[in-house]
């Protein structure tokens, strides 16, 4: 008796569960899937004409949402994707540059990288704040876009720094390989978030 009271329980549980889940998802299919495809093939279009076009696809793909059909919103979200994956470079040479076993020269340059990455994600930091309040047309737009431009231009030129100072023969070259991938990956970002900030600026230039 109570055993099958339970079962009842667990098979009404299990059905309800599922009819809610089946619900919420036609809910949000039915929401989501043709503007979604639309915020998609935006950004396909947008990364188009940008330096690394498949990368800036590939970063800005899982950002449809926020991004809509927006060139303001792709090019700030860009700066972000920029800003979290230079972070996460300078944390990651950060764990490197305490490993055991480098050569002082590598340490100095590594310490070179981090602070060159810190500014970098100022000016990349700074850029996004002042993209926020662009007002499209206002009296002040291509003044607030220009010193925009002039600080992604800035953060790349710390990126390839960083970069430098790994170009030496005395460097190991492990290590070398692995920041400099790193880098040249945050760089490449920079670039195309670049591009998009160019591209929105003619189009409401
Ligand atoms: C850096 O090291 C910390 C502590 O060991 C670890 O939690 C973190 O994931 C590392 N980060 C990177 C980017 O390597």
């Amino acid at each position: 008796m109570e055993s099958s009271s339970s079962k009842h329980f667990v098979t009404f549980f299990l059905t309800t569960l599922i009819s809610i889940s089946s619900y919420t998802y036609s809910i949000s299919a039915a929401r989501d899937i043709p503007t979604s495809k639309t915020n998609i093939e935006f950004i396909r279009k947008s990364c188009v004409g940008t330096t690394y076009p498949k990368l800036c696809f590939s970063a800005l793909a899982s950002h449809a949402s926020t991004i809509q059909s927006r060139p303001q919103l792709i090019a700030s979200t860009a700066l972000g994707v920029t800003i979290s994956s230079a972070k996460t470079t300078s944390t990651m040479m950060f764990n490197l540059s305490l490993s055991h076993g480098l050569k002082p020269k590598e340490v100095d340059a590594m310490k070179d990288c981090i602070e060159e990455l810190s500014d970098s994600v100022d000016e990349l930091r700074r850029s996004m704040v002042e993209l926020s309040q662009v007002v499209k047309g206002g009296p002040k737009f291509m003044l607030m876009i220009n010193d925009i431009q002039t600080w992604v231009s800035a953060a790349l030129t710390d990126e390839t720094t960083c970069t430098d100072g790994f170009e030496g023969n005395e460097m190991n070259g492990n290590l070398k390989t692995t920041v400099r991938a790193r880098i040249v990956n945050v760089a490449q970002l920079t670039s195309n978030a670049l591009a998009l900030i160019n591209k929105y600026a003619l189009i409401h230039g």
